[in-house]
C-alpha cells in the first residue's frame, strides 16, 4: 500500500478571510485519520499553495493507493462482482479517471462510465436499488442527494478532492453572509454542506452555459472554489464573480514552459485543455473543455496528435475509442524530475477492485447524509439537472466557447 501526503489547496477568498486554512475540524480528522496509518508508508509531497496575500498554506492530506490485484486473483474478484451486481441489483457508475479494469467493468455490466455531470444524471435516472460509484466522495454524494431511496456506495470514502477539502463549509458560510446579493455558484467538487448553500451547481460541462445565462439575467456571482475554473468563466462570459481561492493539485502543475516545448516538438498536435488548469496553460489550449469534450475532441478531431492536459486515467478511454490517434501527456514538471508527465489524481487512485468487492459483499463505504443537508443541496443540483437537459441548444452554443478563437458563448 502507498500513501501520501498532500499539502492541500489554500482557501481564503480574495477579499473576506485572511487565515488560509483547513479548518480546525477538518485538519484534526485529517489528522486523525493519518495517524491511525503506518507512517513507514507515507510519502511527503511538497505542496505549497498561496493565498491572494501571498501566505502559504501548510494544511495537509492524504491519500492512500489499494494494492493491485493480477492474474487468477484479478480475475475471480471480477467475477464474483459480476455476479454480486446482478444479485444486488446494483449499478456501477465511474469517472474516466479511475483504474482501466473499473471502467472496463462497469461498461461490462450495464454501468456506466462518464464525467461528474453525466455520473450524476445516470445515478439518478436508472432503476438499480444500489449505486456503486468509483471515483471521488463528492460523486458519491451527489448520487445519494439525487436519489435518496437508493444505496449509494464508494470502494474507499477516503477519496476526497483538494478543491472539497480546501472549502469548509463554515467558512464557505462566512463569505456567503457577506455577500448576499450574489447568486451562489458551486462547483460539483464539493460537499454536500457546501452544496446546501448554493443558487447552483455546476459541472465544468456546464459551468460556461449556465454562468452566461446568469449574467444575461443580470446576476452577481459568488463561485467557489476553483479560482482557475471561475477565472476562465469569468473571461468567457464577462459576468461579474466573486472567486473562492481553491485549486486542484493535479491540474494546477501543469507547467505552460514546458507545455510550450512540446508543443514546438509537435506542432501538428491538438492541445486538449482541463479548464482547472491555470490560466498560462489554458491558453495554449485549441480545446479548453470537461473530460467528455476534451473524449469528443479526440474522437471527432482531424489531428493525429493530441498533447492532453488533464489526470492521465481519461487516456484509457481515449485509447478506446479512437485507438488511431496519437496521446501525448502534457508535462507537470521540468527536464530535471524523475517524472515529467505524472498527473494522476491521489484520490481518484484509491478506487480499487476489492474495495468494489467490500462494497457488495459487506455493505462498506456507504454514503450517508444528513436529511435537512440533503434536501437543501438538492436544489441546486436539480436545477443544473434541469438546465442541462431543457437547453441542449445553450449548452452546445456554450461548449463553443470553449473553443479556442471561437470566443465566448
Ligand atoms: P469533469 O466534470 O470534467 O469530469 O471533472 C471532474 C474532475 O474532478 C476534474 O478534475
Ligand atoms: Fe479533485 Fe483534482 Fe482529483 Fe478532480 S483531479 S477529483 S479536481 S483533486
Amino acid at each position: 500500500m502507498t500513501l501520501g501526503i498532500f499539502r492541500c489547496a489554500a482557501v481564503d477568498s480574495k477579499e473576506t478571510l485572511s487565515e488560509p486554512q483547513i479548518s480546525p475540524a477538518k485538519l484534526k480528522l485529517l489528522m486523525h485519520s493519518i495517524s491511525k496509518l503506518d507512517i513507514s508508508h507515507l510519502i511527503t509531497f511538497d505542496y505549497p499553495q498561496q493565498n491572494a496575500a501571498g501566505a502559504t498554506c501548510t494544511a495537509q492530506a492524504w491519500a492512500k493507493t489499494p494494492p493491485q490485484l493480477h492474474g487468477a486473483e484479478k480475475a475471480a474478484v471480477i467475477a464474483r462482482i459480476k455476479q454480486l451486481l446482478i444479485e444486488k441489483n446494483a449499478a456501477l457508475v465511474a469517472h474516466y479517471y479511475v483504474d482501466g479494469d473499473i471502467q472496463d467493468l462497469a461498461l461490462s455490466t450495464g454501468g456506466f462510465v462518464a464525467d461528474s455531470l453525466e455520473m450524476a444524471r445516470f445515478g439518478k435516472n436508472h432503476s438499480a436499488k444500489n449505486l456503486i460509484v468509483a471515483g471521488v466522495r463528492f460523486m458519491g454524494e451527489s448520487a445519494k442527494i439525487l436519489s435518496p431511496e437508493k444505496r449509494v456506495f464508494m470502494p474507499d470514502l477516503d477519496a476526497t478532492c483538494s478543491l472539497d477539502l480546501g472549502c469548509d463549509a463554515a467558512d464557505f458560510a462566512t463569505f456567503r453572509a457577506l455577500h448576499p446579493d450574489r447568486t451562489v455558484v458551486v462547483y460539483a467538487n464539493t460537499s454536500a454542506a457546501v452544496k446546501a448553500q448554493a443558487d447552483w451547481m455546476v459541472t465544468s460541462s456546464c459551468a460556461l452555459a449556465i454562468v452566461h445565462q446568469l449574467k444575461v439575467e443580470g446576476k452577481k456571482i459568488l463561485w467557489a472554489p476553483d479560482r482557475h475554473l471561475g477565472r476562465y468563466i469569468q473571461e468567457q462570459t464577462g459576468a461579474d464573480m466573486l472567486l473562492w481561492n481553491g485549486a486542484c493539485i493535479v491540474h494546477d502543475e501543469f507547467k505552460a514552459v514546458e507545455l510550450e516545448m512540446l508543443i514546438a516538438a509537435h506542432p501538428n498536435a491538438m492541445v486538449l485543455v482541463h479548464p482547472e488548469s491555470p490560466q498560462a496553460v489554458v491558453d495554449l489550449a485549441d480545446v479548453v473543455g470537461s473530460t467528455s469534450a476534451m473524449i469528443k475532441a479526440v474522437v471527432e478531431g482531424s489531428a493525429i496528435e493530441y498533447i492532453v492536459a488533464t489526470d492521465n486515467g481519461i487516456l484509457h478511454r481515449m485509447r478506446q475509442l479512437a485507438p488511431n490517434k496519437v496521446l501525448i501527456e502534457a508535462p507537470t514538471a521540468g527536464n530535471s524530475a524523475t517524472c515529467k508527465s505524472c498527473a494522476h489524481c491521489p484520490w481518484m487512485a484509491m478506487n480499487g477492485l476489492q474495495g468494489i468487492l467490500n462494497c457488495l459483499e459487506n455493505a462498506s463505504g456507504e454514503i450517508f447524509i444528513e436529511e435537512d443537508v440533503r434536501v437543501k443541496a438538492l436544489g441546486c443540483v436539480e436545477r443544473m439537472l434541469d438546465f442541462t437537459q431543457n437547453h441542449p441548444d445553450l449548452l452546445a452554443k456554450a461548449q463553443h466557447g470553449f473553443v479556442k478563437n471561437i470566443g465566448a458563448a
